[in-house]
């Protein structure tokens, strides 16, 4: 299974979201999925903010495109190839001020690409080419955010990945949203940490068996092919 993974936290050895998505991968690894991970730490290569030549060159159509605006757009195209090459995203980020942090917010101005990640059909149509792709966002906050809690309407995050990713073809993305890690007591945050690692370990367990799945049903065609083969050399 060929994963992108992405962290987005300013923290490192001290964020939750980052160590919560490496805990996610070694799960994985745990359960025997052949992994292959294309990473990206976003605070570290910063896709660029929208600029004017970015929002000119992206709408103009791929044959008008003069050579400029390709190397305007080279660095987004290389972003979108990676995205389109996974067969699995791993997005982990803390809540900032209600929403996502900034850099991510950059990778998604970055592979938001007409003509690329999404294409419009000939009957007017917006179609997302992340169609195979299975999605898991982490997210760690510091407040919690759950259903009942007085912070619950403030959560501009999960609707804002849910949007940007689902005009991009992501129908039913997996959410484990670690809360409240900060402001809280240390046995409400030990708590939160404890259940987000139950989640993303069921998670694990739920992809390894589709992707064993996966590689049965091929090796079945691959045996049937065979078969088939040798059977029209004998015959
Ligand atoms: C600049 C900044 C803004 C934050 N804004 C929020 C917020 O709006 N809501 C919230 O619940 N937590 C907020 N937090 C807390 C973080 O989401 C929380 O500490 C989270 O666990 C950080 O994840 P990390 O350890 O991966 O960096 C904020 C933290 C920082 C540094």
């Amino acid at each position: 299974m060929k994963i992108m993974h992405v962290d987005a936290s300013a923290k490192r050895e001290r964020s939750n979201s980052r160590a919560l998505s490496r805990y996610f991968l070694e799960r994985l690894r745990e359960e025997r999925v052949d992994l292959e991970v294309d990473y990206l730490d976003v605070t570290v290569d910063t896709p660029p903010h929208v600029s004017e030549a970015f929002a000119i060159a992206t709408y103009t159509p791929a044959q008008e495109r003069t050579a400029a605006m390709k190397a305007t757009l080279a660095s987004s195209d290389a972003l979108c190839r990676r995205l389109l090459a996974a067969d699995a995203l791993v997005f982990a980020m803390p809540m900032y001020n209600w929403s996502m942090p900034s850099a991510f917010k950059a990778f998604i101005d970055s592979v938001t690409r007409t003509g690329v990640t999404y294409v419009n059909s000939d009957d007017g149509r917006v179609v997302g080419q992340l169609v195979r792709q299975k999605v898991l966002f982490i997210t760690s906050r510091g407040a919690d955010l759950r259903a009942g809690s007085p912070y619950e309407s403030m959560d501009a995050l999960t609707p804002a990945l849910k949007a940007a990713f689902g005009f991009l073809g992501v129908a039913e993305p997996t959410f484990v949203d670690a809360q409240p890690l900060q402001f809280a007591n240390p046995e409400a945050r030990a708590e939160a940490l404890e259940r987000a690692r139950a989640e993303l370990a069921g998670v694990a367990a739920n992809w390894a068996s589709r992707a064993k799945r996966i590689a049965h049903a091929s090796v079945a065609t691959t045996v049937d092919t065979h078969h088939e083969a040798v059977t029209l050399c004998q015959e």
